[in-house]
């Protein structure tokens, strides 16, 4: 199908459309700072050294740090959370989580607690996506070393109370994990301020880069097991993986052409301003949630208001198969959206929408209000098909 007949309400799996400069950048690298970055010395090499350390600097801007060695690439924000999960914690820790997060947090936890080098326990969620605070200050144990959250649920959109979370993690002396794959790029976030010690983010979502791209920032105080070992480009006398950062977790070739679309992608947002960014998805996602609510036999999923979800909401449709109306809302409408668990199989457990799922609509920065009323139509005529 050709893309242009598409009305993209997908963008919390990955955004669509991307800055025009994104899809440049990655053929220009390719081009013209195609060598290795941190192997040779040459012409080519030193560019693409440049491009990377531009890249973390971008980065590092975005989220308010100064020290770009404190940022490492990652594949994606599924591999930035197992380097943060399993290069911290030590046998016998104790971790919370919140019933909000992603497979990609719950697996690497599954798999630790299975194998029984770790305990943990899982925080609560309300229908709405709101951890249980009174459970959660309860929840701590003498061993407890990691608490784990996921800062806006890519089910509900709802925004986690990261403030309180963290002080209280702190005043306990646990660190914290905080997951940005539905934030990074959308909502504000200021690592220092707001002292997290590990961000995990994705490249190919709120930041626009291409897919293969993503990172983590370490804390100055945070030390990280790496997961992977070799090739670096340096100290390459010794057998034994450097421990400056941020080679330390980051082994063999990068993917500096993703990165190069990345580095665009970040560069877009920096211009445009993420407070901005923000207030317009806010407006769609507000503006949606108010059209749907006034179609009856839809429930919604999520925070009423936007201040306190991101660009994320979720429907059912008086017991319907969602992916029938995802089918629907594609084959006939060209409407493309998600649906199902949504990798999150507790936060549905939290809403009371497992197994079956939910539709997922996810408006981007580039989506219109044309779009949003073309798409409350199309759901309207669903709705009125279903109960004839
Ligand atoms: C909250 C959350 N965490 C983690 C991920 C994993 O991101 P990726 O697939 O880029 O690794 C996603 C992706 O949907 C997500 O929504």
């Amino acid at each position: 199908m050709d893309d242009n007949l598409n009305l993209y309400f997908d963008n919390a799996a990955t955004s669509w459309p991307k800055p025009e400069a994104v899809y440049k950048a990655p053929e220009k690298q390719m081009r013209q700072a195609y060598g290795n970055p941190g192997r040779s010395g040459h012409t080519h090499t030193l560019e693409s050294d440049r491009l990377l350390y531009q890249t973390r600097e971008a980065i590092g801007r975005l989220f308010s740090f100064s020290d770009p060695a404190r940022l490492i690439f990652a594949l994606n924000a599924t591999d930035a959370l197992n380097i943060a999960i399993k290069g911290f914690l030590n046998p016998d820790d104790h971790v919370l989580y919140t019933a909000m997060e992603h497979n990609s947090v719950l697996r690497p936890l599954g798999r630790l607690r299975r194998d029984e080098l770790i305990s943990t326990t899982m925080i609560p969620c309300s229908n709405q996506g709101y951890p249980d605070l009174d459970y959660f200050e309860k929840a701590f144990q003498n061993n407890t070393r990691l608490l784990v959250v996921n800062h806006a649920s890519n089910v509900t959109g709802t925004i986690a109370p990261l403030k309180e979370m963290i002080e209280s993690a702190h005043r306990r002396g646990v660190k914290v994990l905080v997951d940005a794959a539905q934030t990074a790029g959308v909502i504000p976030i200021d690592v220092l301020k707001e002292n997290i010690d590990l961000l995990a983010f994705t490249g190919h979502k709120g930041l626009f880069g291409p897919t293969g791209t993503g990172g983590l920032y370490v804390a100055p105080w945070i030390d990280l097991k790496p997961l992977r070992e070799g090739g670096t480009g340096s100290q390459s006398e010794i057998d034994i993986h450097p421990e400056s950062m941020p080679e330390r977790l980051e082994a063999g070739t990068l993917n500096s052409t993703g990165l190069a679309g990345l580095l665009e992608g970040v560069n877009f947002i920096l211009e445009t301003g993420v407070e901005e960014i923000h207030r317009k998805e806010s407006e769609l996602r507000d503006y949606l949630y108010k059209q749907l609510q006034k179609i009856s036999g839809l429930t919604l999923y999520g925070p009423e208001f936007n201040s306190h979800s991101v660009s994320v909401l979720s429907f059912t449709l008086n017991g319907a198969d969602c992916g029938e109306i995802g089918y629907i809302l594609e084959s006939n409408y060209g409407i493309l959206c998600r649906t199902g668990l949504h990798c999150a199989p507790m936060a549905h457990q939290a809403i009371g929408t497992f197994p079956e799922g939910t539709v997922r609509l996810s408006p981007g920065y580039f989506s219109s209000q044309d779009d949003l009323d073309y798409l409350v139509n199309a759901v309207h005529d669903i709705v009125q098909l279903a109960s004839e």
